[in-house]
């Protein structure tokens, strides 16, 4: 038996479910996939009860209204946002009749995620979580926070799997790397992406996920001499050399907004070498007005998803009912 996971068949079922009913660019393919053009984002929020119970329920909310691309990381409210995507999936299958295979699930991992609340005292939980079973060595730990070595990445996927109640992520984003590059050179870098590219092509052949890829804040937004630089052809040269031609290295996700459009040329560059494309922060983390946010950054050719972190349903309703953005 296949893990489950986002399929062709089942993404373009999911879009039949809202033909007639959304616009007719809110849909778009890519490797092979349907995906919204708006995901739903689990970022921002408290880290209680109340706010998990939120997040289920827009979560829930969004995929009934035709989002199914859905976005968290590990340390999203010290996994609460996952354990609340994972609530949600349960509902949606058992409750509403959608199946695993209809929506994509994205995720990171790279930053300490912490459990449900911070820890007393960081060097105890590091300690007790990572360095005594042997998955990483506190030098491992960039900065004290962030990690990407192939033990880490391994232990934070299976994590994600288990907090979402999953079988295999359907994109799995290194977070944030350029956080390293203040610390390593930028060999050391390349080298370290390699063997996290190398760990997850592997997943990909055990079917623990489906592509792979880098989700950035500055990195793809600074110019090519500033320290935080990525270069996505080299990347993609290294997963091409690790995974050949059918490498998984197929997202990437980096903010863009009316006051962050600096992605722009990445964004081309990023179609011509078969990457997708995936807008975070799209609404300046709620500092623009919605629409016009909205309007921009799916008008912005290339760009697949906008994400929009929506832990209200109230959002969720505004947001995926309101005026076609896409047709204009
Ligand atoms: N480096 C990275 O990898 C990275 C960085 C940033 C973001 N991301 C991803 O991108 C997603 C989106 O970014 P973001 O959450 O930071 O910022 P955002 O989408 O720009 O803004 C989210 C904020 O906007 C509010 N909002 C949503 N719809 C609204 C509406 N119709 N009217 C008024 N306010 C509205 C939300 O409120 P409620 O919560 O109250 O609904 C939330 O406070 C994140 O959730 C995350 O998944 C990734």
């Amino acid at each position: 038996m296949q893990p489950k996971r986002a399929t062709p068949e089942g993404t373009a079922r999911y879009r039949e479910r809202f033909e007639g009913r959304v616009s007719n660019n809110h849909f778009r393919e890519q490797q092979g996939l349907v995906l919204s053009s708006i995901g739903i984002g689990t970022y921002l929020g408290e880290a209680d009860e109340d706010t998990d119970v939120r997040y289920a329920n827009a979560v829930v909310r969004a995929v009934q209204l035709g989002c199914n691309v859905i976005d968290s990381a590990a340390n999203y409210r010290f996994q609460r946002s996952e354990r609340s995507i994972g609530q949600a999936l349960k509902t949606l299958t058992n409750e509403h009749g959608f199946a695993r295979e209809e929506l994509v699930i994205c995720t990171k991992g790279g930053y300490l995620p912490f459990d449900g609340s911070p820890p007393r005292n960081m060097r105890d939980y590091v300690n007790e979580t990572f360095v005594k079973p042997g998955i990483a060595s506190f030098a491992d730990f960039v900065g004290g926070m962030h990690c990407m070595t192939p033990a880490y990445l391994q232990d934070q996927l299976e994590q994600s799997l288990r907090n979402m109640g999953i079988e295999c992520v359907d994109v799995y984003y290194i977070h944030n790397p350029e956080s390293q590059l203040g610390y390593v050179s930028e060999s050391e870098f390349y080298s370290r992406l390699r063997a996290a590219f190398e760990r997850l092509e592997q997943n990909r052949r055990e079917g623990k996920l489906a592509y792979y890829g880098v989700a950035t804040w500055n990195g793809f937004r600074v110019p090519a001499n500033s320290r935080e630089h990525h270069s996505l052809a080299r990347m993609v040269d290294a997963a091409r050399e690790i995974g050949g031609d059918e490498h998984g290295f197929r997202f990437i996700q980096l903010p863009f907004n009316l006051a962050m459009p600096e992605g722009i040329s990445v964004i081309e560059e990023a179609q011509q070498l078969g990457v997708t494309v995936v807008a975070s922060a799209s609404l300046l983390q709620g500092r623009i007005d919605p629409q016009t946010a909205l309007r921009f950054v799916l008008s912005t050719e290339g760009i697949t998803t906008a994400l929009i972190g929506m832990s209200r349903v109230e959002h969720v309703e505004e947001n995926l009912t309101s005026t076609d953005y896409t047709d204009e």
